[in-house]
């Protein structure tokens, strides 16, 4: 902090909504901005309750934490003002006036399209909003009565929080490989997933950020189709304890060891200051709930110096269950 990017940097589902989570409440978020799209979900446990965040900022978490919605966002509105309520967060919640709007058309288009069908995309017509949006016909939050009561600029308040020592995140969604730029073309999603990326979203110059941390899973996961590299069966997968269904869509997850190679690929596009390791508790039981490092087993700690050898980055943090406080927090 004051102004950190959180990046996934594989296929999205690193278990970025936890790493939030917990950022907006040991570190006291002052602000959490969301970029991308109602196609991600953020999934976050919080006091028992699971919330699978389509849009709000996993920031909400912090009571004291101000929420909002990037200009280079895309606001899926009936889903927008359903989760305000589940959340209660009417009074700290606004969205930039220039965020583009995704229709139910979209989400048409998105369905009916054999080609994208063939990308298994998520259904949420996010891409053909951003089409749209490409053409200079979209419609933007500030036309869309049922979202003026939120309206601000977001960038220029983002911007200003910053400047006067506030600390403010900025919460990527999805993850490098499914980057429009950077990942697995054609196999991808709409938009660029990169730290860059978000920072651009958001309306902040790259010299403001202080502190680029990349979320990546004990082991990989991918919805839809494109290639995997070391995919395991299902099978197989849910022997070992990492068998996932997606938060959004209810899809299986394919699944894969951790690869140091693309470790260090994501690493290097996002100029990573740290990493933040997911869900070490599925590789090794032993470590479900520790909150030291030093109470770890032997081969997790090798696991972790593995990964820091090879990407030259600090694991800073570590994800031992499914609660924000689950969690070894080694920055200092
Ligand atoms: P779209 O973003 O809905 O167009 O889908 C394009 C590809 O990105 C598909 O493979 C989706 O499964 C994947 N995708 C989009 N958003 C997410 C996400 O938040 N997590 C994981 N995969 C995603
Ligand atoms: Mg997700």
């Amino acid at each position: 902090m004051p102004c950190s990017v959180v990046a996934g940097g594989f296929w999205g589902d690193e278990g970025k909504g936890k790493i939030i989570s917990y950022l907006a409440l040991n570190d006291g978020l002052d602000f959490c901005i969301r970029t991308g799209s109602v196609n991600a979900a953020h999934t976050i446990w919080f006091n028992g309750k699971r919330h699978a965040l389509h849009m709000v900022p996993g920031g909400f978490v912090n009571q004291m934490c101000r929420l909002r919605i990037a200009a280079g966002a895309n606001v899926q509105v009936a889903q927008f003002l359903k989760e305000v309520e589940e959340t209660n967060v009417q009074n700290r919640i606004r969205v930039d006036s220039q965020a583009s709007i995704v229709e139910d058309k979209h989400s048409t288009q998105d369905k009916s399209s054999e080609y994208l069908k063939g990308l298994g995309t998520t259904g949420w017509g996010v891409g053909p909003a951003i089409e749209e949006r490409v053409r200079r016909t979209a419609k933007l939050a500030k036309d869309v009565p049922e979202l003026k009561q939120y309206l601000t600029d977001v960038a220029m308040e983002t911007n200003e929080a910053i400047d006067s020592g506030k600390k403010v995140l900025l919460e990527g969604t999805q993850g490098l490989l499914l980057s429009l730029f950077h990942g697995t073309y054609p196999y991808v999603t709409s938009r660029d997933t990169s730290a860059s990326a978000i920072c651009s979203e958001a309306g902040v110059g790259p010299a403001k950020v202080d502190h680029v941390i990349l979320v990546l899973k004990s082991f990989i996961t991918r919805v839809g189709t494109g290639p995997l590299p070391g995919e395991i069966s299902k099978e197989e997968a849910i022997k070992r304890g990492w068998f996932e269904t997606a938060a959004g869509t209810g899809r299986d997850r394919r699944s894969a060891p951790f690869s140091l190679e693309l470790a260090r690929r994501a690493t290097t596009i996002n100029g990573a200051t740290q990493i933040a390791l997911t869900k070490l508790d599925c590789l090794f039981p032993e470590c479900k709930g520790t909150r030291t490092y030093e109470q770890l087993p032997k081969e997790a700690k090798q696991f972790i110096e593995r990964i820091e050898t090879h990407t030259q980055v600090p694991v800073g943090l570590i994800g031992t269950g499914p609660e924000a406080l689950d969690l070894i927090d080694r920055r200092k």
